[in-house]
């Protein structure tokens, strides 16, 4: 009996710390593989602001599957601000019943219906950015809330946060994903504010916005309306991001905010240039624009296949800022195979030839390489040493090098 009884007691103390591993691996393994390459996907933020709502969210999920964009790689479909408007007596967070008079798990059901994933947004804070209840309190409570939606992908704001510590912060709403059970790859918020490129990937964000809100822009940063700082064109956000290319990785992204691609105040040659530099960042691609009604020079800049590639590329760099003569400049991202992606920006008012140096990206001088126009879907020949093309105002050329 005594054995018997020993044996008992051990296998129950075996059984627990196994159960406490497989736990803790659990926990660990349910978020460990998301955003292996820059996520890609829609938000309703950028065009629409507060005015989202059941009928216009699925109008987009089927726009995204229509237009191409699925195929050309757009997954998420994330509704930002202001679809929740308070708590009920139990504290659960509850959608606006006018706009979403089926609740967030039909919105979900039907967003996974067309092979695409489901995103939302909350606060760190006590309220949303728009004045919105946050999550502040209510983590693990939301959490099993989206899981029970189909959430796929969360994004974290950092609004109405007072004394609260960023860091503290994501780790407690990483850990409330967690223990759902349901993989949400968790995108952070803080605007920078704090440098959550040094803290991101160990609290388990798959990005972090690195700068305050973009604006549809292109050139640099401008005082908001009642003076304060400041809204972010195109070229702030590049040079905001070009020293932090070292924290970007597999599952762990530099964020410089969505896209404005298409929504109206940019030219076509400055979309052009900001989705080039978004794709050679490598950062995320959520297109910010209305998907149901896009101009077909819109449709092809979000859907060149090549340009995404190099957002999408296995190893996961981010592309660096390797040369620069005033306006004129080149950037450079790495890509698995060993070639090199290209951008040659010109941020000037005229057309300027830009010269790319092999000895820029990292070749030999002696080395010949072939090189490609990724817009113009052209191999423009072999060249040793270097290449250069005239490149319009406000305008990219970009290119793969590949020896
Ligand atoms: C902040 C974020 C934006 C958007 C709004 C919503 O400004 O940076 O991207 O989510 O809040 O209120």
């Amino acid at each position: 009996m005594k054995i018997r009884h020993a044996v008992l007691v051990v296998g129950l103390f075996c059984s627990s710390l196994v159960g406490t591993t497989l736990f803790a691996q659990g926990t660990l393994s349910v978020s460990a593989n998301l955003a292996l390459t820059p996520p890609m996907g829609w938000n309703s933020w950028n065009k629409f602001g507060c005015n989202v709502s059941e009928d216009m969210i699925k109008g987009m999920a089927d726009a995204m599957v229509k237009s191409g964009m699925k195929d050309a790689g757009y997954v998420y479909v994330n509704i930002d601000d202001c679809w929740q408007v308070r708590r009920d007596v139990n504290a659960n967070i509850v959608p606006d019943p006018e706009r979403f008079p089926h609740g967030m798990k039909a919105v979900g059901d039907y967003i996974h219906s067309l092979g695409l994933k489901f995103g939302v947004y909350s606060d760190a804070g006590s309220r949303t950015c728009a004045g919105r209840p946050g999550g502040l309190g209510h983590e693990y409570q939301d959490a099993v809330q989206y899981a029970a939606w189909g959430v796929d992908y969360l994004k974290y704001d950092w609004c109405n946060t007072s004394t609260q510590d960023a860091q503290a912060s994501y780790a407690n709403i990483r850990a409330a994903l967690d223990a759902s059970g349901r993989p949400i790859v968790l995108s952070i918020c803080e605007w920078g504010t704090a440098k959550p490129w040094l803290w991101g990937k160990e609290v388990g964000g798959n990005l972090w916005r690195t700068t305050g809100d973009i604006n549809d822009r292109f050139g640099g940063q401008q005082k908001w309306p009642d003076g304060s700082c400041c809204s972010n064109g195109v070229l702030s956000i590049i040079d905001q991001e070009a020293p932090l290319y070292s924290y970007a990785g597999p599952g762990h992204w530099n964020d410089p905010d969505m896209l404005e691609v298409g929504n109206g105040r940019m030219s076509d040659t400055e979309y052009r240039s900001h989705f080039s530099l978004w794709a050679i960042l490598a950062a995320p691609l959520i297109a910010g624009n209305d998907l149901r009604s896009m101009r077909p020079e819109i449709h092809d800049i979000l859907t060149n296949k090549e340009v995404i590639a190099v957002d999408q590329d296995a190893l996961g760099r981010q592309g660096q800022r390797v040369a620069k003569n005033g306006d004129l400049e080149v950037w450079a991202k790495q890509l698995r195979d060993g070639s090199r992606a290209v951008i040659l920006l010109n941020r000037g008012e005229s057309e300027q030839r830009i010269p790319v140096k092999w000895q820029d990206i990292g070749y030999a001088e002696h080395l010949n390489a072939a090189v490609r126009d990724l817009w113009e879907h052209r191999d423009l020949g072999k060249f040793t040493g270097e290449f250069s093309a005239q490149v319009a105002p406000h305008g990219v050329v970009m290119l793969t090098v590949r020896p």
